[in-house]
């Protein structure tokens, strides 16, 4: 058979609401041209994210029912210890109630100012953590990475050239990890290959340097070894999984993803120095350390979470029904980032409105125009996010891709959701040029999109 279905059935269904464009039209008008100011009822289709936003399992609503809530040493923690120790391997288990906790805490533990942190490509809370301690976030993935229309199987991998001279001139003072995002969410949900793990490693063991992933989508990226590697064809997600994490010292991961958890995330790592710092930081702001800011149903879900997702079947339709809408947009000729992605596919916003220049935000007014035409919320990844304005001559400076991505939540959505979205985004491409441009009125000064406010130009 070629034809690859959802590995489940439904059990429970959430009511998703109808909106006229006319509605629309106010509502993102109110909302301040800012798809994540909106109500989530007025969104018909909800692509923002994938994070804590996947539907989870029979099993892991059971898991939920089994929670243990004692304050200290939960029965819940010690099943969560023992399932990501069983992936991850290291030596110290530390919950966090998500992603960018473990950012904030690790940061804060072992990054001084002026340090500099090599990765393939920071996420924005990533980066802004890094900054937040001082440090220099630095990215440095292949060159290949930043070419939207080049097709290569790793696109997420590191320079490691780059990330020899890093090391060689910043040093093990300046340098306390590297950092390795697997996908690499702001390159597209490009895959890492085993190869530039391994390169990296090398790198890091020759200056003394540890070396981390970013495991938020770390299943998706075992799937893509295994599909597009020579010699993993016959391993298992799981060996594969094993095998990456064997080269790290460390790892931080959103939960959110692929731990299939609605809010969650950890620290696990080996260093006891550093376990010992983030754990007095996490009973600071966090919890205690056998629970770290979640309830115990919380780490039942994503002991349960982290297996499921490395089942075969999953991944399998997992990275096909993100090909498959990947591949109808494109043979309706709109210009998005190839390959697909693993758990998004990113259009790309300065090729598809080519009449808005960039100071006009073309990928934000993109998102804006789909919420409008067809009730599709979208995330941009570009302009909006990572653009730079100098503060003394005012000028900008504009990220090397400009994206509007369609994440797509775990088991939420069906196939006919998905045509539904590709036909809206086929008939808005047909009539971008009445795509609007849109200015900033208000820009925060850190992590500007979750609430700046813009007009249309
Ligand atoms: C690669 C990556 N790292 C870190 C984070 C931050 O995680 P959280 O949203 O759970 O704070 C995200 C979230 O999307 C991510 O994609």
């Amino acid at each position: 058979m070629r034809t690859i279905i959802e590995p489940f059935r439904i059990k429970v269904v959430e009511p998703i609401r109808m909106t006229s464009r006319e509605e629309r039209a106010k509502l993102i008008r109110h909302a301040g041209y800012n798809p994540f100011r909106l109500k989530a009822e007025n969104v018909l289709i909800d692509l923002l994210t994938d994070s804590g936003t996947g539907a989870m399992s029979t099993h892991q609503w059971a898991g939920v029912m089994e929670g243990d809530e004692s304050y200290a040493g939960a029965r819940s923690f010690f099943k969560f210890e023992a399932a990501v120790r069983g992936i991850f391997g290291h030596a110290h288990v530390i919950p966090t109630h998500q992603g960018r906790a473990s950012e904030r805490l690790l940061c804060r533990a072992v990054v001084k100012p002026g340090d500099v942190i090599p990765g393939n490509t920071h996420f924005d809370t990533t980066r802004a953590n890094i900054e937040d301690a001082g440090a220099e976030a630095r990215d440095l993935v292949i060159a290949e990475g930043r070419d939207p229309d080049l097709d290569h199987p790793f696109k997420g991998n590191i320079d490691l050239a780059a990330l020899e001279r890093c090391l060689a001139e910043a040093g093990r003072e300046r340098v306390p990890f590297v950092l390795i995002t697997v996908t690499n969410n702001s390159g597209g949900g490009q895959p890492v290959s085993m190869a530039n793990l391994t390169g990296a490693r090398a790198l890091c063991d020759r200056f003394g340097v540890p070396l981390l992933l970013d495991a938020a989508r770390f299943a998706e990226n075992a799937y893509f070894i295994k599909l597009r590697e020579p010699g993993y064809g016959d391993k298992t997600p799981r060996g594969i999984a094993r095998e990456m994490f064997a080269l790290s010292d460390g790892v931080m991961m959103s939960m959110k993803k692929d731990a299939f958890g609605n809010i969650g995330g950890v620290i696990s790592i080996n260093s006891d120095e550093w376990a010992d710092k983030v754990r007095t930081l996490l009973i600071l702001t966090e919890g205690f350390i056998t629970y770290g800011g979640l309830a115990g149903r919380d780490l039942e879900a994503l002991a349960i979470g982290i297996e499921e997702i490395l089942d075969e079947d999953y991944l399998k339709y997992r990275i096909a029904s993100t090909a498959y809408v990947g591949n109808n947009l494109s043979a309706a000729g709109v210009p998005l980032l190839k390959p697909i992605g693993g758990h998004a596919v990113y259009l790309n916003g300065r090729k598809f409105c080519d009449h808005i220049p960039n100071e006009q935000l073309p990928g934000w007014s993109l998102s804006v125009a789909l919420y409008e035409h067809v009730g599709v919320r979208a995330c941009e990844i570009g302009n909006v996010m990572f653009g730079t304005q100098d503060p003394k001559t005012g000028a900008w400076t504009w990220p090397a891709l400009d994206l509007v991505r369609l994440a797509i939540p775990r088991r939420t959505y069906t196939q006919s959701h998905m045509d539904y979205v590709v036909e809206g985004i086929a008939e808005l491409y047909q009539h971008r040029e009445e795509i609007r441009g849109l200015r900033f009125v208000h820009r925060p000064a850190v992590l500007p999109h979750f609430t700046a406010t813009f007009e249309q130009v």
